[in-house]
């Protein structure tokens, strides 16, 4: 007989029909003639009931069906009187698949906290919370992929090793073929770093950006999605040292063409989310509520339903860095001295700034373009002011910086003057400003941070929930 999974078993499940589950026991509960078994096999946030007649069975194998364990089981659908749902089934043959010392098995039928979870997250995914999230990760990720698909996209693969440091920032992970034990040695007796890959200085990569500007320079428009790496030291519940992004590129593509795609993009993912995860994303809409019923009203968040479906109905704030400036500084806790950063013309905005413009102020996602020239990567196309680029960061509540990007400097002229005043060395760049040597023409694209969109929607308020196995300053066993 063939398994069938209990999310179409709770679908489409007809009273009467033998069927074969497998899966892992989530609670046990039992009278003196029966035991009532909460199976799931991870294909829905539901269990399936299963119920046992004492008297049909080992007492051996029931005493063994305990939280964790795993079975197989066969037997009839009949309609469901108690359990909420439309079917259950009534148990013919248990199979034992796998015992679970309930002495020993961390994840009990109990609310555990997040933090107890993460320090266990190789079983996480056991509960309830975190097969939701991985299931709405899942959903979100083929959506990105049906998206540009269907817009004519090519998804580039973009390499994981690679020489240059995209952003400039240097916040690169070095690779390394060396021998730790044994390494060779510069003239002054240090490690000589320079020869770490074969021979070559190489890291993993922050962005697959300029590889990304090839490929639409004669595809037209491409898109990545893989992971990259920053070391930043900074522990906070927005940075991983590991995270995914999805980085479209366009060719023909001006600032305004950038936003108009970034939005469309993001509503459309929520779009899809609100379609085909609506069991997950409920379950997590009512968990955030019970995580945030002692908080204060206005403290708590917004349903996260509806909130997802206000971004989806609402038109995105567009406004200039410099406009955001004048709005910061006239505004309460700039008054008040609220702020822990400061806020001028020319300073990198920090979260507590973008979560002010979008949570309080416009209440509702904010496009912020046009930043000063010296907080920005080389390669943004700059503007006739001299002074700022053409960026544009997508601001999200609970967030902040969801997306970032830019269009692109299409002047060979301009690009090389603005990476000399950067020491940025042209040479190793050869290949990058190729693009603007032949056929150059004016292109534009971002990156959207995966880790940080799925925190959005599914409301979880720290960024290693949302990864299956976060990579951070403390974290790299499995
Ligand atoms: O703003 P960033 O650094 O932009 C780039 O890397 C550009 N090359 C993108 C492009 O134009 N193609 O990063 C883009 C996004 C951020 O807005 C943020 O959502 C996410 O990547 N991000 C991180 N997410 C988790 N942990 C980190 N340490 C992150 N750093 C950036
Ligand atoms: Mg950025």
């Amino acid at each position: 007989m063939e398994r069938q999974k209990i999310k179409n078993i709770l679908l489409n499940g007809e009273t009467g029909k033998q069927v074969l589950v497998k899966g892992w026991v989530r609670t046990k509960r039992g009278s003196k003639n029966v035991n009532f078994i909460a199976l799931n096999d991870g294909s829905t946030i539901h269990n399936l009931q299963i119920v046992a007649d004492v008297n049909n069975f080992d007492d051996e194998i029931l005493r063994e069906i305990n939280t964790g364990a795993s079975l197989s089981v066969m037997g009839k659908l009949e309609e469901s009187a108690g359990s909420g749902q439309k079917v259950e089934l009534i148990a013919e043959t248990i199979e034992l698949l796998g015992k679970a010392d309930p002495e020993k098995f961390p994840i009990q039928p109990k609310k555990h906290s997040l933090e107890f979870l993460r320090e266990n997250a190789h079983l996480r995914f056991r509960t309830n919370t975190f097969g939701a999230v991985f299931r709405v990760r899942h959903a979100m990720a083929f959506a990105i992929h049906k998206y540009f698909n269907e817009k004519g996209f090519y998804y580039l693969h973009t390499p994981i090793v690679t020489a240059s440091d995209a952003e400039g920032a240097g916040q690169m992970f070095r690779v390394s073929t060396l021998d730790a034990k044994n390494p060779p040695l510069t003239d002054k007796g240090s490690v000589d770093y320079s020869q770490d890959f074969f021979g070559r200085p190489t890291n993993l990569t922050v962005s697959g950006q300029l590889e990304g500007e090839l490929g639409a320079t004669a595809l037209g428009e491409i898109y990545t999605f893989g992971p990259t790496f920053r070391a930043e030291n900074s522990n906070t519940t927005r940075h991983l040292a590991e995270f995914w992004m999805i980085e479209p590129e366009m060719a023909f593509y001006d600032l305004k063409d950038n936003m108009d795609l970034a939005e469309e993009f993001l509503k459309s993912l929520i779009k899809y989310a609100l379609e085909n995860c609506m069991d997950d994303l409920q379950f997590l809409g009512n968990r955030l509520k019970e995580e945030e019923k002692n908080k204060p009203q206005d403290q708590r968040s917004m349903d996260l339903i509806e909130k997802l479906e206000f971004v989806l109905n609402n038109d995105f704030v567009r406004i200039t860095y410099t406009e955001a400036i004048e709005i910061l500084k006239n505004s309460k806790p700039y008054k008040k001295k609220k702020f822990q950063f400061p806020v001028d013309w020319g300073v990198d905005l920090q979260s507590e700034h973008e979560r002010y413009l979008v949570e309080k102020h416009f209440k509702c996602p904010v496009i912020l373009t046009d930043y000063p020239k010296e907080i920005k990567a080389f390669y943004m196309k700059q503007n006739a002011d001299g002074k700022t680029v053409g960026a544009m960061d997508v601001l999200f509540p609970q967030i902040g910086e969801i997306i970032g990007g830019s269009q692109r400097e299409e002047s060979l002229e301009k690009l090389e003057a603005r990476m000399k005043e950067m020491n940025i060395p042209a040479e190793e760049m050869w290949w990058y400003l190729d693009t603007r040597r032949f056929g150059s023409v004016i292109h534009s694209g971002f990156g959207l941070g995966f880790e940080r969109f799925i925190q959005f929607v599914t409301g979880m308020g720290n960024i290693r929930d949302v990864i299956a196995f976060p990579r951070t300053p403390k974290n790299a066993e499995f």
